[in-house]
């Protein structure tokens, strides 16, 4: 029987798509559903791309029915990925899957983590802090934004002359190096 993933993404989906490629053609493993808070997110064109089907909420589904985790368990979903997903996950449905939500944060945790930090907003603290280098970091989700345990982290330099743009290509290209590797030895070890 495959396995199954589901896939949070707020935005672009470029770490979703990398995912999705990863798994197109593969007997084993399968990305079920991709799940977005925001109807505009590119991530709904890239699962329509590979056929994936897609399930937007809002915060009242998210946080006040158990709708989504119903879908989840009627698709038998094993493993749940945060790809740029914005929105704190809740009790209720880290309860249901334990140590089976894993999230990827563009900085080395400890620091620049928390509400509010993502996308730009971490690049540019990274940068304002005068950092000598940057990461990311690939953990399991628990109730507080970026604290449950480190499964990964990764680190590039930062020289002088480096903008946001140049950093946050860096930390992207480590993310679709390491994420799509780390998501297949967790996958793999989950029996079902
Ligand atoms: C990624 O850099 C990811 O690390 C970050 O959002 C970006 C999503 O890019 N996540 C966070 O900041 C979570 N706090 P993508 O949509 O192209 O995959």
């Amino acid at each position: 029987m495959k396995k199954r993933i589901a896939i949070f993404a707020s935005g672009s989906g470029s770490n979703a798509q990398k995912i999705m490629e990863l798994y197109k053609r593969s007997p084993d493993v399968e990305v079920a559903l991709v799940l977005t808070n925001n109807p505009d997110a590119y991530v709904l064109q890239r699962a329509d791309n590979f056929e994936i089907p897609s399930h937007v909420f809002d915060r009242h589904e998210f946080y006040h029915t158990d709708t989504i985790i119903d879908m989840l368990k009627n698709l038998d979903i094993d493993l749940i990925v945060l790809a740029g997903f914005l929105w704190l996950i809740p009790k209720n449905l880290i309860h249901e899957y334990p140590g089976r939500i894993i999230n990827i944060h563009p900085a080395l945790l400890p620091k620049f983590g928390g509400k509010g930090m993502y996308g730009d907003h971490v690049h540019n603290a990274v940068l304002a802090g005068g950092e000598a280098e940057g990461g990311i970091t690939i953990h399991y989700v628990n109730e507080q934004y970026d604290e449950g345990e480190y499964i990964y982290q990764g680190r590039y330099k930062i020289e002088p002359g480096d903008t946001l743009e140049t950093i946050k290509f860096k930390g992207q290209q480590l993310e679709h190096l390491h994420y799509p590797r780390i998501v297949d030895t967790i996958i793999r070890k989950i029996r079902k």
